[in-house]
């Protein structure tokens, strides 16, 4: 009897212990983790050089369904998607989940950057990015920004019969970086301080080995450089945007402009209307006036067309999150620790979402109050929504409006493109260019 009740009150926490290390592994989500460290990273990135990255996770969707585990960029990561999982995501708070980017990312533009802070910290630094960036400081910028795109537009695309535009929209962009937030005005330092960011943005997602004369090795040293440039300047100038980490991220908006033009090109009843609403404003003018704020508030249809064009090319692929408790979700359990990868593209072209989404129509957004919520994410959502999109918008409105008023164009690449990590169309985007006159 003794040993029947010796061997029961073993047996009881030990059946308890297995039931629960049974139950909840089941409830992880099916998947694989693949090989230590390298994981599913190198075909993931294959698959986003070849644009095939959307149908990589339509495959993993068929085979695992809606949640399932894989290993990216050395950590073990849960893949959700859909309108449900972007809300779960994006509106969590900081006590479950929290931002956590790639470990490549977070190596090269430091652990302590905004997008890895969370709780005080977060709030603190981000509210003096948004100071900045909130529509009443943008408005004091619009002026310079005009100056700045009609400078780099009589530089790059006057009296040439051909233009690559990607180098060059980058170049614009760095340029307006440098010259609104440090004062660094042309010269041998801010082609040093280009360089040097380039190179640092190339290893942004990669398989975090760092071996001398891989991409990630090459980041970081110029991460590094960077950091340095930075330091200086906000001595030497007194700004107060001591980081780095939102310099990519004020990259973006080329891409947006890079695809623009391209979609123009491709679609002339859109370029058309884009070019009646920008000549409407253009001759009420006079001869080397900037564009106002109020300006940018009549470009109704030529916004609807940039949001087109972030809905079917958002130049962010998806971002990742990391799980601060064992977290629930659609029944699975995401355990502590582990990353959980998001994808923009899922729900931009989901069908039952945008109809016939590989179709470039601008009028979907004529009513924005139709598109549900969480679905439409360009810009992210949330408490982490993206503090720069009026800025992105300002300088996307103005670029377009002396664009179409000024030249015409046609492609002359195919229209393919890959991530790498961001969007990138074949060879730059090399394009024919004609002035255009004002009608
Ligand atoms: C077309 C242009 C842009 C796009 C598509 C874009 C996209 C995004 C997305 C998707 C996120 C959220 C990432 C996440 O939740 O994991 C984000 C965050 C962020 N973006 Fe942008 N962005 C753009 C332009 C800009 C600009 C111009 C700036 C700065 C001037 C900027 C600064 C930031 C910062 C600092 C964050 C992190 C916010 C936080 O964690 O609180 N972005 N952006």
């Amino acid at each position: 009897m003794n040993i029947f009740i010796t061997s029961l009150l073993f047996l009881i926490p030990v059946f308890f212990i297995l039931s629960r290390t049974i139950k909840s592994s089941k409830r992880i989500p099916p998947g694989s983790l693949g090989m230590p460290v390298i994981g599913q990273s190198l075909s993931f990135l294959r698959a986003m050089r070849a644009n095939t990255a959307e149908k990589w996770l339509q495959e993993r969707i068929r085979k695992y369904g809606p949640v399932s585990k894989l290993s990216l960029f050395g950590k073990p990561t849960v893949f959700i998607y859909g309108q449900t999982a972007n809300k779960f995501l994006l509106s969590s708070n900081n006590s479950t989940l929290v931002n956590q980017q790639a470990e490549s990312s977070r190596m090269i533009l430091g652990e302590r950057n905004l997008l890895e802070l969370h709780g005080a910290d977060h709030k603190r630094v981000r509210e003096a990015l948004v100071s900045f960036l909130k529509p009443e400081s943008l408005k004091q910028y619009v002026g310079k920004m005009d100056e700045e795109i009609r400078k780099h537009l009589e530089m790059y695309w006057q009296g040439k019969q051909e233009v690559t535009v990607l180098p060059v929209m980058k170049i614009l962009t760095f340029n307006m970086i440098c010259s609104l937030l440090f004062g660094l005005e042309e010269g041998t330092r801010r082609e040093k301080f280009l360089a040097c960011f380039k190179e640092m943005m190339k290893g942004i997602m990669a398989v975090p080995i760092n071996l001398p004369f891989t991409r990630y090795n090459r980041s970081l040293r110029q991460s590094a450089r960077v950091q340095d440039m930075v330091k200086e300047l906000v001595h030497e100038r007194r700004v107060q945007l001591e980081q780095k980490a939102w310099l990519p991220d004020m990259t973006l908006h080329l891409l947006t402009i890079t695809f623009i033009i391209r979609q123009l090109a491709n679609e002339p009843a859109v370029c058309e209307a884009v070019l009646q609403e920008q000549q409407e404003i253009a001759k009420s003018k006079n001869s080397g006036e900037t564009l106002t704020w109020a300006d940018l508030a009549k470009m109704k249809y030529t916004w609807r067309v940039a949001m087109e064009t972030l809905r079917m090319f958002p130049p962010v692929f998806g971002s990742f999150r990391k799980g601060l408790t064992d977290t629930e979700y659609n029944g699975y359990l995401i355990p502590k620790g582990w990353q959980i990868f998001w994808a923009i593209p899922m729900t931009h072209m989901d069908s039952s979402i945008f109809p016939e989404p590989s179709k470039f129509n601008p009028s979907r957004f004529e009513n924005q109050a139709s598109v549900p919520p969480y679905s439409f994410i360009p810009f992210g959502g949330g408490p982490r929504m993206c503090p720069g999109y009026e800025f992105a918008r300002t300088e996307i409105l103005i670029a377009i409006h002396y664009l179409v008023t000024r030249y015409k164009w046609k492609l002359c690449a195919d229209n393919s493109f890959s991530w790498d990590p961001m969007p990138e169309p074949s060879q730059g985007l090399p394009i024919k260019v004609w002035p255009r006159e004002l009608s």
